[in-house]
Order: structure tokens, then sequence, then C-alpha cells
């Protein structure tokens, strides 16, 4: 039996009950996070609630949450449900009002919902064990504020639901310009002749945590050659490999785009290289 958090209490999923006039269920008003636990210790705690907060402010909900109320939070869900490895998927919508209305309502209490469930192990940073991911690209038809962790997710679901369509795993996704911006669930690396490469941070994409710690990782423990900037679309078909990064995923590999081969067509040794760092590292960011 799964046990979820909700406006202060921890319940049996079963029993945790939230009214439809809540704003998250009516106009996906709200914010979350999800945070990777592996045996109980958290990857990137504080830079996924810094986020949060961030995110919460610029949408205008007031929460008065500290680090440390969610860092019990995210202790507790782990020590009453199964251990392991366990994403943790924090919610908070602007709250429940009496009608529907697009404008802020005044006086409402923001609802706060938390759940935890299964990831895999992270990934071994071994070419020949990895699963690679074979992706397709598509427009970023989304929204101009992506960097915004928003719970109104369709443009992202409505993406991800193409390369699913095509029996794929991700959607990589570019601008009007055919810059890359990231995919519909993870950020996006691009590496050629060994210099590494992601877009830089703006409106278009999500300032992903572990893109972050991967950047902070590579810089101080590699010698690769590290930039933020803009990506075209031509780079990224010509690259010699491609990976994904996300919470749930780490650094994971991508060998086809389009049904193409992604440089040599197989995992490549700089994925290796970063994987092995980001294992190494990630608790210590
Ligand atoms: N997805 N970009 C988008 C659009 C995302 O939804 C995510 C995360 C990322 C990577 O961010 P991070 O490294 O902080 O997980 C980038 C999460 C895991 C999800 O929606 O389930």
């Amino acid at each position: 039996m799964s046990i979820v958090f909700l406006n202060g209490e921890y319940l049996p999923q079963e029993q945790a009950k939230i009214s439809p006039m809540d704003r998250g269920f009516l106009f996906g008003d709200g914010i979350y996070e999800v945070i990777p636990t592996y045996q109980g210790k958290t990857v990137g705690f504080i830079a996924h609630i810094e986020r949060m907060q961030q995110g919460l402010s610029s949408i205008g909900i007031k929460l008065d949450y500290s680090h440390e109320d969610w860092q019990q939070i995210v202790d507790n869900l782990v020590s009453k449900n199964e251990s392991g490895n366990r994403g943790i998927y924090l919610h908070v919508s602007r709250g429940t009002d009496s009608k529907r209305a697009h404008a802020y309502p005044s006086g409402v209490t923001p609802t706060v919902f938390a759940f935890s469930f299964e990831i895999p192990a992270a990934p071994t940073p071994d070419k020949s064990k990895v699963k690679p991911f074979n992706v397709t690209s598509s427009e970023d038809l989304r929204w101009k504020r992506c960097n915004i962790k928003s719970t109104s997710l369709l443009g992202n679901v409505m993406h991800f639901q193409q390369s699913q369509d095509l029996g794929m795993q991700e959607t990589i996704l570019f601008n009007q310009q055919q810059q890359l911006t990231e995919a519909s669930s993870c950020n996006v690396f691009v590496v050629k002749n060994n210099v590494i490469a992601t877009p830089a941070l703006d409106n278009q994409l999500l300032p992903g945590v572990t893109r972050k710690l991967l950047l902070a990782i590579l810089r101080e423990h590699s010698n690769y050659k590290i930039e933020e900037r803009v990506i075209t679309m031509e780079e990224v078909r010509n690259a010699d490999e491609l990976w994904l990064t996300s919470s749930s995923k780490e650094v994971a590999p991508i060998i086809t785009l389009d049904e193409k081969p992604v440089g040599s067509g197989s995992v490549g040794d700089v994925w290796q290289a970063a994987q092995a760092l980001f294992s190494q590292y990630k608790y210590q960011y």
C-alpha cells in the first residue's frame, strides 16, 4: 500500500482526496518537482527545492515550507514506503476555489501533495550494459515559459506521445529557428570532437537539475571543453553523441535520431566518462 502526503497528513493513496474545484485540476495551476533518491539518499535536493520555490514565486503562489519541511516529507515518504530507489514527486497547486474563474483567487490555501514511486537503479556507466535511446524530433509547439516547471504538461505529454507512437522513447524539440531547445521530459546534450555542448538557459527550456549537476561535475572533474550556447538542428544531426538528462535517467545515450544513427550508431566513450563522473560525484552537489 502506497502512503502519500496531502496537506500535512500521511495517508494511504486511496484515501487521499482533492476537490474537483482545485485549480491544479481545472487549470493545471501549479508547480511540481521530481527528486530521485537511491537507498534514501537524495540527488540535487537543494537545487530541486530552490527551483520549486522559484517556480512558485514566479506564478504568485505563497507557501511557507522550509527546506527542512520538504526534507522531512521526502524522508517520510521514503521510510513509509518500500525502500530502494524512489522518485519523490512534489506538487503544489494554487488551491481549491469555490468557483472556476481565471483570476488568481485571494485567500485560498495551496494544495500540497507528494508521493513516492519506484525508479530504476541509476545507469551503470558501461557502454555494453546501458539501454540506449532511440528518439524522434519535432518542432517545439509548447508555450514560451518552459523554464517554469508547471503541472500544465499537455504540450510535453503530446510531444512525448509522438515518440511512443513511433515505438521510440523521446522527442527532441527545435524552435522555429531550427535551434535545439530540449526534449519533452529531458534536457539534451550534444558532443562533437570531444566538446560537450547544451543549450544555454532561457525561457525555452527547463533549467534541469541533472543538467546543472552534470555541468558542474564535468567542469570540476574533467578536461572536456563545455559550452552552453545556441545549438542548431544541423549540429544535432551531425553530432558524434547525443545524450538526454533527467532526474530519473541521469545521463542517457541516444543512438538513433529519426531512425538515423547518431555518430557511429553506438553508445559513445564521452557518455561513458560523463555518466561515470556523474555516478561518482552526484551526491556532492
Ligand atoms: N522531467 N526538461 C523537461 C521538459 C522535463 O520535464 C525534465 C524533467 C527535464 C530534466 O530536469 P531534471 O534534470 O531536473 O529532472 C528537462 C521530470 C523528471 C518529469 O516530468 O517527470
